[in-house]
């Protein structure tokens, strides 16, 4: 069944109070609900029947203002109850059974490992109880949840806990009170056999604020960062936003299985373990500033989410296109903002640039959906990212900072819409998005060429531009959009020119953002005493592909002297992508392949210059990904690409040997005496470190192995210790790579992050057999399909990272990817789901594999039963 946005209507009933009370027990678990309601005034006169949203619940009873409903008193559909209220305020209380137990789908209430806890966002609210389970209902909740005491000593909800006891038959409860109205999707519960990290925040007003993180016990020496990138976030949104926290009590709860990476339930997070575990033997620096970005995300939701919420889920990129904006403002100013700003776009352009081009390319506010999961994407997230950002381009900081502070103030305690968002940055600054607003409505990415005309007589500068985008399912026409382009123009010793436009009465600053509206406009710039250089689009101004016909030296050039350190690193990865463009082309015409040597040079220079940005200059070293180049092809050759790619590694490695070797030692050596810190500069050390080393593996030596295997033997923290396992296992010293593993192994088997990381960097190795590898690896004692991070880990390694064995001409990586869909469609629906993707692809790739990809595709929608989930993306990627 197929939802639209335009169908959107009010409720016609809201729910004032929810009072809930949940008996846990092993092999069921009641719950009773009490819901104080009334006809929704603004959704007309009358009293219509009210129709209650359920799934898999077993009825108990039911009772209307206290008088027991019979079989005639109601309707039970497929996942509906309906009936006639006979006044406009009413109590309704319903009694129900559910299993937690078996509630494999991860989705409303759950076991995880042996305690019990929730997912309700989007729709999973409804498997918990009979309810009005849509983000524009929003009521006062009170929660009391018994269990056995032994076992789940620990029993938590959303708020504050109010009253507490024990009963004489072993079991014990608890009550907590939201004093905040919310939609059914931030409902949480949790109990369990936890321990706690304590802490406490003092806020801006000088409210005390108690701080706990709950973990596993064998857990509890993995939360220190978490704790203090939660002090770091709920300071940060104070001074950046003016947003203050508003319970007693906020608390994070780590649990193994979850589908997604955390939730920001009111007052009561809950996250996957690995989003909340770091410390330094165990997690790398990757997971750490994961850890970081993560627990500022959620937190921040509590003001854009719950605060103010979203009116119905075509709306959701409200609260997380804003909420990942709002975190990567965080993590910028937390650690290295230009690193930051790199792997956001680079992430951005490999993956979301992809789902554009795909048969499931929508806009950042759809239009239309089966299954909402399957729209929490990177259109939504990270495109919406980039569109609050643009707006904060266009209108300043200040500005932008007003357009929310006028938002959070006048929508407070409200479901509202992107209109509202966008409105409220209109009405704070005076000005008109109507156009801008096609950002949010139009799907595809949008092409943006570039051409120059330098007038020596007239020492004027013009730069042309022509913005087109492709059409996309149910799109086939677009209109301009409205693109701000940062820029600068460079002189011939890259100096800075000052920007004056052509009707200006003189120039102001050396970077302007110009908002290209039209499908075709010109901006001429005067006082250009030479023909300049542009570096456009800097920081990556808005999510368009860019095309300037800049040749290889000019390219160089930039690396070197741009001002902006972003558009530093473009320069180099568009110098990059011509070479490994030409190796590609040499390898498909069975020519020897020959590299331009001016990347090598560009690369050792950077290498030798020690004032650089360690981090900067691990990312400048890093080529362009396997799944970016595919993304950029027409047609994507993966045999070529990996040959091109890896040939291009061997070069460098080998070309730039002696100075990467200098910088490793140096850096491998400061490793060594100095304590792990997760900081900016330790992630910067660590980065240029582990790049150097994959580089020098390339030359295999035996000294070089040695550097490496006392890397991974003696190493005080996973980074190091992983990626010298990673630069082993793709080595070959066969051997080695045996042995390693198996230490490896053996030393990390009781934690199961660490042996997601173990599964990942197999599943990820492009050396022949791959395939069989993986399946290998799926009997192994630490994997199950049950447990998302492993699928992730292992299956979905493979399927993303690992190119060349995944996309196997005999279709074999297909037919294996299929089959665990299959089989997960049945056991985790959302899993199953996101799976799937790299099949949806298939238009990238020559015939023979797109005739395999559709195949697979068919196989699974001809399976038998598929879920909602499943359903609509096999049968929008075969449409
Ligand atoms: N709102 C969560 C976040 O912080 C994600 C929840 C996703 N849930 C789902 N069923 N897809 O982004
Ligand atoms: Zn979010």
């Amino acid at each position: 069944k197929v939802i639209h946005l335009k169908d959107y209507q009010a409720p016609e009933y809201l729910i004032d109070e929810t009072h809930l009370t949940f008996e846990l027990y092993e092999d069921r678990t009641l719950v009773h609900a009490q819901l104080v309601m009334r006809r929704n005034p603004a959704a007309g006169s009358g009293l219509p029947p009210l129709e209650l949203h359920g799934q898999d619940l077993e009825l108990v009873s039911l009772s209307l203002n206290d008088r027991e409903l019979g079989l005639g008193d109601y309707q039970l559909g497929e996942s509906t109850l309906t009936l006639q209220p006979d006044s406009a305020e009413f109590t309704l209380d319903s009694s129900v059974v559910i299993r937690p137990e078996s509630n494999t789908a991860l989705e409303g209430l759950y076991k995880s490992g042996s305690m019990f806890c929730t997912q309700c966002e989007a729709e999973g609210f409804r498997k918990i109880t009979w309810y009005l389970d849509r983000p524009d209902v929003m009521s006062k909740f009170t929660t009391t949840v018994s269990a056995e005491q032994h076992a789940y000593p620990i029993l938590l909800s959303n708020g504050n806990p109010i009253a507490s006891g024990s009963e004489d038959d072993g079991r014990h409860w608890a009550t907590w009170e939201d004093p905040f109205k919310k939609p059914a999707y931030l409902f949480a519960l949790v109990a369990g056999d936890l321990w706690c990290v304590e802490d406490s925040f003092t806020t801006m007003s000088g409210r005390e604020v108690a701080l706990r993180i709950y973990v596993e016990p064998e857990n509890i020496d993995k939360c220190q960062h978490a704790m203090d990138s939660l002090k770091k976030s709920m300071k940060w949104d104070e001074e950046a936003y003016g947003r203050e926290y508003d319970l007693d009590i906020f608390m994070i709860v780590a649990v193994n299985d979850f589908n997604m990476g955390a939730m920001e339930n009111k007052g009561l997070n809950i996250f996957n373990s690995s989003a909340v575990l770091a410390r330094a033997e165990t997690a790398t620096d990757a997971a750490h500033q994961r850890v970081e970005a993560i627990v500022a995300h959620e937190y921040f939701h509590n003001w854009s989410g719950n605060r103010v919420t979203c009116r119905d889920w075509f709306q959701l990129s409200l609260k997380e296109g804003f909420t990942v904006f709002r975190d990567a403002q965080f993590s910028s100013d937390m650690n290295s903002a230009t690193v930051k700003r790199i792997e956001d776009v680079a992430y951005l352009r490999t993956h979301q640039f992809a789902e554009d081009a795909g048969p499931m390319a929508h806009s950042v506010r759809p239009e239309s959906f089966i299954e909402i999961s399957n729209f929490y994407t990177l259109t939504v997230y990270e495109k919406g990212a980039e569109v609050v950002r643009m707006i904060q381009t266009l209108l300043g900081a200040e500005g932008f900072r007003k357009g929310s502070d006028l938002y959070f103030e006048r929508h407070d305690g409200q479901a509202v819409t992107v209109d509202d968002f966008v409105k409220a940055m209109e009405d704070a600054n005076g000005v008109d998005l109507a156009q801008f607003k096609r950002w949010y409505s139009q799907s595809g990415t949008p092409r943006l060429v570039v051409s120059e005309q330098y007038d020596p007589q007239a020492q004027s500068y013009s730069l042309t531009f022509r913005q087109s985008c492709p059409p996309t399912p149910g799109q086939p026409n677009k209109e301009p959009f409205v693109i701000p382009v940062a820029l600068g123009l460079l002189d011939a010793n890259g100096a800075e020119i000052a920007l004056r436009l052509q009707g200006e009465d003189a120039a102001s600053g050396t970077t302007r953002v110009l908002a290209v509206s039209e499908a075709e406009q010109t901006f001429t710039f005067v006082d250009v005493p030479e023909r300049p250089l542009p570096s456009l689009l800097r920081g990556f101004s808005a999510p368009v592909k860019l095309e300037f016909p800049y040749s290889r030296d000019q390219l160089m050039f930039l690396m070197q002297h741009d001002s902006d350190g972003f558009n530093r690193w473009e320069a180099g990865q568009q110098l990059s992508v011509q070479v490994l463009q030409e190796l590609i082309g040499q390898y498909q015409r069975g020519e020897p392949l020959v590299m331009d040597e001016r990347l090598t040079e560009a690369l050792r220079s950077l290498l030798q210059n020690e004032t650089l940005d360690a981090a900067m200059v691990a990312e400048m070293l890093s080529l362009p990904s396997e799944a970016y180049l595919t993304e950029i092809s027409e047609v994507a050759d993966v045999d070529a690409i990996h040959a091109a790619r890896e040939f291009a590694r061997r070069e460098l490695g080998n070309g730039l040997f002696e100075p990467l070797y200098q910088r490793y030692m140096t850096n491998r050596e400061v490793s060594r005496q100095t304590a792990y810190e997760a900081s900016a500069e330790h992630f910067a050390r660590r980065a240029l470190q582990n790049i150097a080393l994959a580089y020098l593996m390339f030359s295999e030596r035996s000294d070089i192995l040695s550097l490496c295997l006392d890397q991974f033997d003696n190493a005080d923290n996973m980074t190091e210790r992983l990626s010298a396992l990673a630069s082993l296992i793709n080595s070959p010293f066969e051997e080695k790579r045996a042995k390693a593993l198996e230490t490896f192994a053996e030393h990390f088997k009781d934690n199961p992050l660490v042996m997601d990381q173990w599964f990942s960097v197999q599943a990820a190795s492009p050396l022949p057999g791959g395939l069989e590898r993986v399946q290998a690896l799926m009997l192994h004692p630490a994997f199950t399909l049950k447990n998302p991070n492993k699928v992730r880990a292992l299956i979905g390694a493979f399927a993303n990272q690992n190119l060349v064995n995944f996309h196997r001409a005999d279709g074999s990586g297909y037919r294996f990817l299929a089959d665990q869909v299959i089989t997960l469609n049945a056991l985790n629906p959302q899993i199953a789901s996101r799976l799937l993707a790299p099949l949806t692809r298939w238009r990238k790739y020559d015939s023979a594999r797109q005739a395999l990809m559709k195949g697979e595709l068919e196989r699974i929608l001809a399976s038998g039963e598929l879920s909602s989930d499943v359903y609509e993306v096999v049968s929008k990627s075969l449409a």
